[in-house]
């Protein structure tokens, strides 16, 4: 999950590529396994082997909590 100035954004952890799980590394996503990377702000792929963005999921703050709504 990040912020920014349009809001929260939440993404599923796993990377696009096989799946494997994506970490905060500087300023950017990044799957160790093949080095696929992804920008925090978007989940859009900065560096492939991914061909997709991160699933993305709707954030939202109300009443003091933050909830993410997962799309089927
Ligand atoms: S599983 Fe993430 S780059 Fe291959």
């Amino acid at each position: 999950m990040s912020r920014n100035q349009d809001g929260l954004n939440a993404f599923r952890v796993n990377c696009t590529h096989q799946g494997f799980p994506v970490t905060r590394v500087g300023k950017v996503l990044e799957c160790e396994l093949h080095g696929s990377q992804f920008d925090p702000a978007t989940g859009e792929v900065l560096t492939g082997p991914a061909g997709r963005p991160l699933l993305r999921y709707t954030a939202e703050e109300r009443d003091g909590g933050i909830f993410v709504t997962a799309q089927p």
